[in-house]
């Protein structure tokens, strides 16, 4: 339907635009495209949003006798391209396989086939997939239309509780991509709303006052548990470098080459909506590849290193004031957008996702495994603190990714949800002894001790420089 008006119209010299004259690689995609959501949950939170799959069932509605009286979001940009970092090694491997002088045989073989690297514009790396920037006019995946889909969503399930409540600030981290995504997000919410976006600073030298305390922090060091990390099995990339140069004679992919290919698989899916690399692996290798980055998650932003418990507090605590304050702030709706990490280090100190049970690098667990990275934070991740009143009294309880996700410590409420005190007191356990500031060693970056955009953007306005990572 939609090729027979691209020929009538351009048949009619009508039409010459991208989006009706669909080129042959599109055409393909067409067909293609959505064959492959069941492997998102693979790919590192680096592919497109996904509800969060294991879903307890529990509506996202508060039951009925209750009502919403303050809502919070702590969401993730939506789907991008690569960083520039990981853009070069990709371009290393697709430079690999350019290189080789003979026709590709077998799940390689679609290179030969006039394939087009999904990357054709450096600039576009570290930025959101767009309707525009797509180098596919029908991709459905891209940052920008989850943005603004999520933001329907939302009206949606809160119609009731946004009658009385469309003026409000949203607060964005200042990567371009985190900026875009907010604005996305109220675009699409409509002129309905009075909205102020504040950009809040993630250079370091904004201290304790940002929405990505892991800038902050100059004393995190990702290799702090490496010797765990690096206790994983890969040779299930050396296995699958060895298949592709089998296949091929004197093709020499390497381990780094297969990794490599995973995140080509995600990303290419963000900008193109459909990818064959994606197709090179066994659900095994899958399932290896998710676990690995589950298990150097956890132990680089999680669980599994204690320093995060400080690091997630910072906008923890911040949370819990907003909710403490819920009856006397006119504001009652508190949108943030950030970066993964951040919201991962979060939902550490939150406990969401702690089982106390500390992940195994000598074997992929299956059914102690609660821990699973990009269940949690997907490209597009939503993070959702509800605040009701059923009676007299209020509740707390968290949605993530479209699931209630009840506190295993403290779920009695209605809808599983954890009463405001009791919560309060959960809450302060977590966080207690924990001082993101000193904990960091912030002091050797910024002077700023504490969380404030939340309570002075309407004096201070925040509009810190878009970084283009
Ligand atoms: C792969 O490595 C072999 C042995 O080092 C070399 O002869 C061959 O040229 C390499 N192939 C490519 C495509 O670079
Ligand atoms: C929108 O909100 C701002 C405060 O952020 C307020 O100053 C302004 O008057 C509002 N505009 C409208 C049209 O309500
Ligand atoms: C904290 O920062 C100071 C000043 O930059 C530095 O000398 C010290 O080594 C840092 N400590 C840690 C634990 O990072
Ligand atoms: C491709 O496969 C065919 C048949 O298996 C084989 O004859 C040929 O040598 C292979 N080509 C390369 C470059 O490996
Ligand atoms: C839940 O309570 C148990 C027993 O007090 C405690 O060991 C555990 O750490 C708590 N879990 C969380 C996530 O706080
Ligand atoms: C709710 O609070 C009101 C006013 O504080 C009180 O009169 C009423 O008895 C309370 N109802 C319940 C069920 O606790
Ligand atoms: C929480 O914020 C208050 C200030 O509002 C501060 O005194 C306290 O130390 C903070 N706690 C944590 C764990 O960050
Ligand atoms: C912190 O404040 C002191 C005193 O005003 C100043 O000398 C120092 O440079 C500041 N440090 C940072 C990291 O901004
Ligand atoms: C700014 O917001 C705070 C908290 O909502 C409020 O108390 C204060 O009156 C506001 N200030 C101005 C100048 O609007
Ligand atoms: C932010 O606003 C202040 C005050 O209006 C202005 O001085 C500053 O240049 C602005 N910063 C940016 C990055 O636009």
């Amino acid at each position: 339907m939609l090729l027979e008006t691209a020929v009538l119209l351009a048949a009619a010299g009508l039409s010459t635009t991208r989006a009706f004259v669909l080129p042959k690689r599109d055409r393909s995609d067409f067909y293609q495209i959505g064959t492959q959501e069941h492997i998102f949950p693979y790919l590192a939170g680096a592919g497109p949003y996904f509800s969060y799959p294991e879903n307890y069932g529990i509506p996202v509605d508060p039951p009925k006798e209750c009502k919403i009286t303050q809502v919070q979001l702590l969401a993730r940009h939506g789907e991008r391209y690569p960083t520039k970092s990981r853009g070069k090694k990709l371009l290393n491997t697709w430079n690999t396989l350019q290189k080789y002088p003979h026709e590709f045989n077998g799940s390689l073989a679609f290179i030969n086939d006039d394939y087009e690297f999904f990357i054709q514009n450096m600039d576009d790396l570290e930025m959101e997939t767009t309707t525009q920037n797509s180098i596919n006019a029908i991709n459905p995946y891209t940052g920008e239309m989850d943005a603004k889909k999520h933001a329907q969503q939302f009206l949606a399930q809160y119609e009731e509780f946004l009658e009385d409540n469309r003026e409000f600030a949203v607060f964005a981290a200042s990567s371009q991509r985190v900026h875009d995504t907010a604005q996305y997000f109220i675009d699409s919410l409509g002129d309905k709303f009075n909205i102020s976006l504040q950009v809040v600073s993630e250079e370091p030298s904004a201290g304790a006052n940002t929405l990505s305390p892991g800038y902050s922090c100059p004393a995190w060091n990702p290799d702090e548990y490496a010797d765990i990390i690096d206790a994983f099995s890969t040779d299930f990339l050396k296995d699958i470098a060895t298949r592709m140069n089998k296949e091929n004679h004197g093709l020499n992919l390497t381990k780094s080459d297969a990794e490599n290919l995973f995140s080509w698989c995600a990303y290419e899916l963000n900008a193109r909506g459909f990818s064959e690399i994606c197709n090179l692996f066994t659900p095994e290798e899958l399932i290896r590849y998710s676990y690995y980055d589950d298990l150097s998650s956890y132990y680089e932003d999680g669980p599994g290193y204690p320093m995060i418990q400080a690091v997630g507090a910072n906008y923890l605590n911040a949370s819990v004031k907003l909710l403490k304050e819920s009856d006397d702030l006119d504001q009652k709706v508190w949108l943030s957008f950030t970066h993964d990490t951040d919201i991962l280090n979060y939902l550490t100190t939150l406990g969401l996702f702690d089982d106390d049970k500390d992940l195994d690098p000598s074997t992929v667990p299956f059914r102690n495994h609660v821990f699973h990275k990009s269940w949690m934070i997907p490209q597009g991740a939503r993070v959702y603190t509800q605040k009701y009143q059923c009676k007299n009294d209020s509740y707390i309880r968290y949605v993530v990714n479209d699931a209630v996700i009840p506190l295993e410590n403290c779920s009695d409420g209605p809808g599983f949800s954890c009463e405001a005190e009791e919560f309060y007191d959960y809450a302060n356990q977590r966080m207690e002894g924990q001082n993101f500031f000193e904990a960091c060693n912030t002091s050797s970056v910024s002077n700023t001790t504490e969380l404030t955009f939340f309570w002075d953007w309407n004096t201070t306005q925040y509009n810190a420089t878009l970084l283009q990572e």
